[in-house]
């Protein structure tokens, strides 16, 4: 009877550990390790998904844990790379960017893009072999560890570059090059050197012949209907970033009661609205009722710092700033309803 009670409670506990689900999971692989062969060996295959991949995994799993952001979706914390620091960065990026690579390889590879996206690297690049010439060679000039990318900008254009470590266009990180990934190519010394070793360049040469275009096409097809690369563009837009800083740390004080950060901040407000008006606006946010509530944003800010300068009681601080904060949110929803 004893070993009975004992053996259920180790069960629930067991079953317990497994149900605290971890908020992300490695991805199956499609193909067996070998399967690459020769082009990726099945030892580097191995350990770069069982060790590599999975290390990066389970620092992500505890990185988010940590700073109580399991709700958060791997594409929120890398729009928020910077921010959120080294930890999220390096392990969102390394997790993400694995998981891409994986998926577009295969030992049944076709080896040629074909429709839209054929045409598409034609018109940009001139020719397939063009475009895998300057993705070998900003492949081969990353100084140290990264990856090269062929993503869709938020123009919805086909475009190339190099990141360093395990960022990605997606990241706020990338201040020029962002969009959605649909080809990665892992230039980390572990993605190669048991096979290739210095040589760099051979490993570059031989991974087309595993790369899969239809694949890769059906990431083109999703990346130029994903709303997501309205979110990128958007996440572009430093000066609303800044501005957004400011009135979240002044109007969440005060209305816990606490005036001190709008009194001490009225004149930064201002100076962020007026650098919001006078900032490139991405495109497809340049619109006429976007840019009027800017300037309502300007001309709220600066009646909000003379009712500071004259210190004002708290009530018309108040009234100010809430009209202030509703016009933030006027933007912000006008910027939600533009349709790409
Ligand atoms: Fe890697």
């Amino acid at each position: 009877m004893r070993n009975i009670i004992l053996l259920t409670v180790s069960c629930i506990l067991f079953t317990g550990t497994w149900l605290t689900a971890q908020p992300f999971s490695l991805p199956k692989l499609n193909y067996s390790y070998d399967a690459l062969e020769p082009f990726i060996d099945a030892e580097t295959m191995e350990i770069h998904y069982s060790k590599h991949h999975q290390a990066y995994l389970n620092n992500l799993n505890k990185a988010v844990t940590d700073a109580k952001l399991t709700d958060w979706t791997l594409e929120q914390l890398m729009l928020n790379a910077e921010r959120r620091g080294p930890a999220i960065r390096n392990n969102a990026g390394g997790h993400y960017n694995h998981s891409l690579f994986w998926a577009i390889m295969s030992p049944t590879a076709q080896k040629t893009p074909s429709g839209k996206l054929a045409e598409e690297i034609n018109s940009t690049f001139n020719s397939l072999d063009d475009l895998k010439k300057m993705m070998n060679s900003q492949a081969a000039t990353r100084f140290g560890s990264g990856w090269v990318w062929l993503y869709v900008n938020t123009d919805k254009k086909l475009a190339v570059c190099s990141s360093p470590n395990q960022d990605n266009p997606i990241m706020d990180v990338m201040k020029e090059n962002r969009g959605i990934p649909i080809l990665g190519i892992d230039v980390w010394e572990h993605a190669y050197y048991l096979k290739y070793q210095n040589k760099r360049g051979d490993y570059l040469n031989a991974i087309w012949n595993v790369i899969d275009w239809n694949l890769v096409n059906q990431n083109y097809e999703a990346a130029l209907k994903d709303p997501f690369l309205l979110v990128i563009e958007k996440n572009t837009w430093q000066a609303l970033k800044d501005f957004h800083m400011v009135m979240a740390q002044t109007y969440h004080p005060m209305e816990d009661g606490d005036f001190a950060p709008i009194r001490n901040r009225s004149g930064e407000m201002v100076e962020k609205a007026k650098a919001l008006s006078t900032a490139a606006i991405p495109n497809s946010f340049r619109t006429t009722p976007i840019k009027n509530a800017i300037n309502e944003l300007v001309s709220g800010a600066e009646s909000l710092d003379k009712l500071v300068k004259k210190k004002a009681k708290n009530d018309k601080i108040e009234a100010s700033l809430t009209k202030l904060h509703d016009t933030f949110h006027k933007i912000q929803g006008l910027c939600s309803e533009v349709d790409h």
